[in-house]
């Protein structure tokens, strides 16, 4: 039964569209875990357009759960993250002009990069986990470093998921997805998946073995708007629960 971690980025995105205190994502962290995530998610940009160190210091200090810091393999970020010590740390690839995070780290193409920052996370006692497509060339050059987790890309999954009829195309990302999830399992790695999964497409993805987090945050902070944080977790939770 997989683990939820709700990434609250996009309360940040709002709050500083007006450069504002409000919302404030400790108060949507607060409710998240009040609804039943078992973790909380954010992700500290190197141009600071949501979350704010602020936001990681304080979050640090309020949630119960666990929190789970993204970061791209910068040494600034990297350094703030072995001060304030998340109890998780997901390597993320960071491009100023992405929208959102676009596609797996590429660690056959940056291995010394992505290991550095993960002996470094690692020494200070953070679980390490990598964002990954579901690509066994990633997935053997991962196999070279000390990690804890690697985290499946759901992006290409939820997109055949959205295409009306492309029954086809969405079960070919499923068995991809199952195939990674093998070699997971084989690494001793702990299984994590996340990015467009939402009420809809979620359960086959939660019904894969041994998945043990999910991380969601577009599809929750958007129902949350109409039906409140507390609800829209739980419904989520309810979902990846059965
Ligand atoms: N996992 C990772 C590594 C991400 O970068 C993101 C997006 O910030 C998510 C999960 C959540 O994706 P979504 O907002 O589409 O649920």
């Amino acid at each position: 039964m997989p683990e939820l971690g709700v990434n609250i980025d996009h309360v940040a995105t709002l709050r500083q569209a007006r450069q504002t205190y409000e919302p404030d994502p400790v108060a949507a962290a607060v409710l998240a875990e009040l609804g039943g995530a078992d973790g909380i998610t954010i992700h500290l940009r190197e141009d600071r357009r949501h979350i704010q160190d602020r936001d990681l210091r304080v979050l640090r200090e309020t949630v119960h759960t666990r929190l789970n810091l993204e970061l791209g393999c910068v040494d600034e970020i990297v350094e703030l993250a072995c001060r304030l010590r998340p109890e998780q740390a997901t390597l993320v690839p960071e491009r100023r002009e992405e929208v959102t995070t676009e596609g797996g780290l590429d660690v056959a193409g940056r291995q010394d990069d992505v290991r550095k920052s993960a002996d470094r996370l690692r020494e200070a006692g953070i679980r390490v986990s990598l964002f990954l497509d579901p690509d066994m060339r990633q997935l053997e050059a991962a196999a070279q470093l000390e990690i804890d987790a690697v985290e499946l890309h759901t992006g290409r999954y939820a997109l055949a998921a959205e295409a009306s009829g492309d029954e086809t195309n969405r079960q070919a990302e499923l068995a991809q997805l199952a195939e990674a999830s093998a070699f997971i399992r084989k690494q001793r790695w702990a299984l994590h998946a996340g990015h467009g999964l939402n009420y809809r497409n979620v359960v086959p993805v939660a019904a894969i073995q041994d998945m043990f987090e999910l991380n969601i945050g577009h599809a929750i902070v958007s129902r949350a708007v109409l039906v409140g944080m507390e609800r829209a977790v739980r419904e989520m939770k309810t979902l990846v629960t059965v």
